[in-house]
This record gives structure tokens, sequence and C-alpha cells, in this order.
């Protein structure tokens, strides 16, 4: 069954908050939960895909699929360990940033892949704007920190006027007094946080062993966290696979209530 896929941009105005171990443990665990899932390192400054998931670099990556010189497919490797799809980042000092035109080109292509999700781990701030206008959702990454939150908080505003949809993540929470309350945070960002993802040394170990933090302890505090934060996007996609299934058949398994 296939359905349109569903584009994440994990974003912060921070750096170090989390984005990519956050990108790369939804991923896994999307994957997990029967999806078919394909992580983009957006973040040319400093990409870290491939370091947090132990893939060597590669010949060919984002910014060869941006300037047109290989196919979506040529670039995409497969993790074997997780099943996922990833389009390795590649830094070319030397070559210029994609213009809009080549970025609209390749959001198009992805929009007509067969994926479930298509997860962007992007750099810190608003690089690459026109993601804002592509993408269905962003994750917007804070650290309860006064600083890191008052800057997710103008993140959240700026793609608001773009009406781009965003869910607020929590993470790094260390319960310590010094640090800003999940209510407090919630309330200046004017919802609740879809996750309150707790520091966990499992993330640093998983991280410098090259492997997902979920695969490493599917039972630490952290991948309970980010377990539950998968599912609320997997409902997601059943969701829309539901409601593009018509027809009579369709019809009956939806008032029996099966996928
Ligand atoms: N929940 C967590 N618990 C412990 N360490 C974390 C957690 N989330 C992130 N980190 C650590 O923070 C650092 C930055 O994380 P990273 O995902 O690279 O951030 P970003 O992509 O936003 O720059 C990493 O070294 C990682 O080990
Ligand atoms: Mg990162």
């Amino acid at each position: 069954m296939s359905s349109n896929p569903y584009l994440i941009k994990v974003a912060s105005q921070k750096g170090g908050v989390g984005k990519t171990t956050i990108s790369v443990n939804l991923a896994t665990i999307l994957q997990e939960l029967g999806n078919s899932v394909l992580l983009i390192d957006f973040d040319v400054a400093n990409p870290s895909v491939g370091f947090h998931l132990g893939i060597e670099n590669q010949n060919v990556g984002l910014d060869d699929v941006l300037k047109g010189k290989v196919r979506i497919e040529t670039a995409t490797v497969l993790h074997a360990p997780t099943g996922l799809r990833i389009i390795p980042g590649n830094i070319r000092s030397s070559s210029p940033p994609p213009t809009s035109t080549q970025l609209t080109k390749f959001v198009n292509e992805l929009r007509r892949t067969n994926y479930n999700f298509i997860i962007f781990d992007t750099a810190p701030g608003y690089l690459v704007p026109e993601l804002v206008d592509v993408s269905n959702e962003a994750i917007i990454i804070t650290t309860p920190e006064l600083s890191s939150c008052t800057s997710c908080i103008r993140l959240a505003n700026s793609y608001r006027k773009h009406n781009l949809k965003s869910q607020l993540v929590i993470n790094r929470v260390k319960n310590k007094r010094y640090e800003l309350h999940v209510q407090e945070i919630e309330e200046m960002y004017g919802s609740k946080a879809a996750a309150v993802i707790p520091e966990d040394e499992v993330v640093p170990e998983s991280i410098a062993m090259h492997v997902p933090a979920y695969l490493k302890d599917k039972k630490s505090a952290f991948s309970k966290a980010i377990l539950e934060l998968s599912r609320f996007y997997s409902l997601k996609t059943q969701d829309n696979i539901r409601t593009k299934s018509f027809g009579l058949i369709g019809l009956i398994k939806r008032l029996l209530g099966i996928n």
C-alpha cells in the first residue's frame, strides 16, 4: 500500500540540542513500526547522520542530488541494521548552495517516492528556508534552558507565518532545579510538548558505537520517550492510508476499524 510521503523537518535554532540524535532514532523506530523511511542529512555545514549510523563516507550525497548530478536512488544508501534508506550529506565547500529551483525539483521528486516518511535532519537556524514551505510539519527541539527555549519560540513563530505546523520536543531533561520546568516551556510555546526526552547516557554511548540509541537499549528512558513520539507519527501514516482506502473494501475495512 503506498501513500504520499510525510515530510518532517527536524529543526532548532541552536546547535547541539539533539536534532541528529532524534532524527536518527525517530527514523529507526518508524521503520521498525513497519513504515518505509528515508532519512536525509540536510545539515550541509556539518553532516553527521553517517557518523551516528556508522556509514562510511560516500562518493555521492545530497549535494550531488540537489545539483542534478545524480538521481535520488543513486545517492540513497541502505543502512542494513535498521532497514533505513539514507541520503548522506557531503560537504562541497567549493560548490555554491543549491538554488531554490534545484531544491523545489528535488522535493517534487521526493514527493513522488513511495516512502511513508521522509525526515530531514537540518542545520541549526533558519538555513534552507525552502524546506519550511515544502515540509508537512516540523519538530522543533529545545533543551530546558532559557536561551534554547526563546530561540525555539522564535522559530515556531516564524514557521507559523509560513503556515508550517510544528511540534515541540524538549530534550536532555535532567530535572535539575536550575532547569526550566516542562510546564513553563509549554506555556511559553503555547501548547503541550509532543515528547519530553530525558538526558540519558545511552545517547553518547551509542553515538560512540555508531548505532541508534534505541537499538542499543530499547528499555532505556531515552528509548521509551522516543518510542512514544514515533508511535504518534506512525499513526499519521495509518490515518493517511485509511483515508486513501476508497471503494467498497476500504469502506468495509473502515467500518470494521481495520487498516
Ligand atoms: N537525550 C540525550 N541524552 C544525553 N545526551 C544527548 C541527548 N540528546 C543529545 N545528546 C548529546 O548531545 C550532543 C549533540 O546532539 P546532536 O544530536 O548531534 O545535536 P544537533 O544535531 O542538534 O547538533 C551529542 O553529543 C549527544 O550525545
Ligand atoms: Mg546535527
